[in-house]
């Protein structure tokens, strides 16, 4: 994408923000008092490959049954859970629903996010790849290998590169089917560097190792902990900033 493709993404994302943001006040749905206390799905509840996604469900910042869940449903669930700014919610859900299979091109449910090869990819730090018949539920044996060189703090940038590069070496050498396209490539570098954006003080890395544990392990936001919602919008240009910090180094 160029400069100029990002700053058009940017206006429209705060164009469309602006509008869902009007519509909730016209129709006062943006000063309903939404129960935000986390919830375990039940078993008919959608759910992703994406703990951050599940957690936002879990949350009831996007519906909890995971069903039909639009555009708006998404910018609206990311900005008031963890302020994320449009744009940045756009890249990925944009490419998401491509996924969709709720008969409407603005809605998926959550669960069609597990649809191989649109975003989901091998080599994810805590799901087995398509290979093994499930490759959206958490595994918690898979994800233990991972949390295990987790055990600083905070996961510096170097660490949660290091991380992934094993997670993916230890995938290709198991999976003999294992494949990777460079756009999964790329968004697997996107997911560590959502993380380090979100539990991180800044463009910088060092997220806190627990809450990125909980939010892997259970699916819930760490408030109880003390984490507390970026005061500034986090965007798309934020999101590549650290990428590249975690392509980086990785090379
Ligand atoms: C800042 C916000 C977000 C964070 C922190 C986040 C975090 C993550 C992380 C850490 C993973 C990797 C899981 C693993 O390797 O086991 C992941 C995977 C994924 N995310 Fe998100 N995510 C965010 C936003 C989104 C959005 C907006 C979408 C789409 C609407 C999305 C869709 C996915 C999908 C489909 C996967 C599966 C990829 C795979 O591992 O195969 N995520 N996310």
């Amino acid at each position: 994408m160029t400069t100029l493709a990002f700053k058009a993404l940017s206006v429209f994302g705060g164009v469309l923000g602006g509008a869902i943001d009007a519509v909730r006040t016209v129709t006062g749905h943006g000063k309903k008092a939404v129960d935000h206390a986390w919830q375990a799905p039940t078993p008919t509840d959608r759910r992703s490959p994406c703990p951050m996604i599940n957690a936002l469900a879990n949350h009831g910042y996007l519906p909890r049954d995971g069903k039909n869940v639009s555009l708006a449903d998404l910018i609206t669930g990311f900005k008031d859970a963890i302020n994320l700014a449009p744009d940045a919610t756009l890249i990925v859900s944009l490419k998401a629903l491509q996924a969709s299979s709720t008969g409407s091109f603005l809605t998926i449910h959550l669960s069609d996010l597990a649809k191989h090869g649109v975003i989901e990819h091998d080599g994810s730090l805590s799901r087995h790849d398509i290979h093994s018949g499930d490759n959206h539920t958490f595994a918690p044996e898979l994800w233990a290998i991972t949390a295990s060189q987790l055990n600083t703090e905070t996961i510096s940038i170097a660490l949660s590169a290091q991380v992934r590069k094993n997670r993916l070496a230890a995938a290709q050498s198991s999976n003999p089917d294992f494949h990777m396209t460079s756009d999964d490539i790329r968004f697997s570098f996107i997911e560590t560097a959502s993380y380090q954006l979100v539990f991180g003080p800044g463009l910088d890395g060092e997220a806190r190792t627990d809450w990125v544990k909980i939010l892997f392990e259970q699916e819930r936001l760490p408030f109880d902990e003390g984490f507390v919602r970026s005061e500034k919008p986090l965007g798309v240009l934020d999101l590549f900033a650290v990428q590249k910090k975690v392509e980086d180094a990785s090379a």
